[in-house]
């Protein structure tokens, strides 16, 4: 039975939400191989873990495959925002394939990392999550010298053979708190862990966290708009139930609201994964206007204005200039 509520309904909108500019530049970049290029072009991986954005590109011609042996030779091929190893870089150059890398810079920086500290001799404890297409993307970088760490749990276990010349890296989607706590294990147990140059949580995982917490502080529900196999989408899901919503849920699309999920709720908060289109967030607004949540204010705690300028490989005119 309904519980009824006390108090008005209301939606708090968490900004930032939703894309981040490294999303932005990959989608993009499928878009503009396709219109250069014309259909097919190939992409390697889901170019974003958003599953209206996958089925969107492919209606315009673009194909995902899981790996380059899957392409046929001489075709265009896109790397995801997620990143690629050395190894699948040159499977693809082996094949003769036009590679354009939507990598995410902000990942890149951190396969440099990667690379810098390997050849200093350094062991690497790289903080993310078990077969996430970015972890295998940076081990890949200095697959000898890594070791992940996939939880605060495994801190225990970890061998290395100099504890003196240790050094932790991280995915880029991570919950912040969550990895904090990791590293305060780590440098329990390795006293001169040396840290990375800069964050490798990159600035939009950490903005839609900051953002949502303050929403979940004043929500009773809170629905996550994105993909289960995204990572940042997951963490916002994760960090709303521990800074106080009783319930938070992942939806792909405003058809997954469940209506008991709204009894006795007079506060929705909303957000979006990195990866989330705003169509389908104004879609579950929508929805949620239809069962009296119309009030809707927006909580801002930063403002974006990153953008990245496209991958090099679509920046160079038809003659190949740049
Ligand atoms: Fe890049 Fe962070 Fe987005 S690493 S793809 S800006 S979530």
């Amino acid at each position: 039975k309904d519980t009824p509520v006390t108090g008005s309904k209301r939606v708090l909108l968490a900004a930032p939400r939703g894309y981040c500019a490294g999303v932005d530049r990959a989608v993009i970049a499928v878009e503009k191989a396709l219109e250069r290029f014309g259909a097919p072009v190939y992409v390697r991986k889901q170019i974003v873990h958003n599953i209206h954005v996958v089925s969107t590109l492919e209606k315009k011609g673009a194909i995902f495959v899981d790996d380059v042996a899957e392409v046929p030779q001489g075709s265009h091929i896109v790397f995801s925002a997620h990143g690629v190893s050395p190894a699948v870089v040159q499977g693809a150059a082996d094949r003769q394939l036009d590679a354009i890398d939507a990598t995410c810079p902000l990942v890149t920086k951190v396969h440099r990392e990667a690379v810098r500290f390997a050849k200093q001799d350094f062991e690497i404890l790289l903080i993310g999550h078990h077969g996430h297409e970015e972890v295998e993307g940076t081990m890949g970088h200095a697959p000898e010298r890594t070791t992940l760490v996939n939880s605060p749990a495994d801190v225990p276990n970890i061998v290395v053979n100099n504890p003196d010349h240790v050094v932790w890296l991280s995915q880029t989607t991570l919950s912040v708190d969550e990895t904090m706590e990791t590293v305060r294990l780590l440098r329990q147990r390795f006293p001169n862990l040396q840290d990375p140059p800069s964050d490798d949580i990159c600035y939009a995982t950490t903005n839609r966290q900051v953002a949502i917490r303050k929403v979940a502080a004043e929500a009773e529900l809170v629905i996550v708009v994105g993909s289960s196999n995204s990572s940042n989408t997951m963490r916002l899901v994760d960090v709303a139930l521990e800074y106080g919503a009783k319930a938070a849920y992942r939806v792909d699309y405003a058809s997954e609201i469940q209506q008991e999920w709204l009894d006795g709720v007079a506060t929705v908060g909303v957000t979006s994964g990195a990866s989330v289109p705003e169509v389908l967030v104004q879609e579950v607004l929508d929805d949620l206007a239809d069962a009296g949540y119309g009030d809707v204010s927006q909580v801002v705690t930063a403002e974006e204005d990153l953008m990245f300028s496209l991958p090099k490989e679509l920046r160079k005119d038809a003659d190949g200039n740049a």
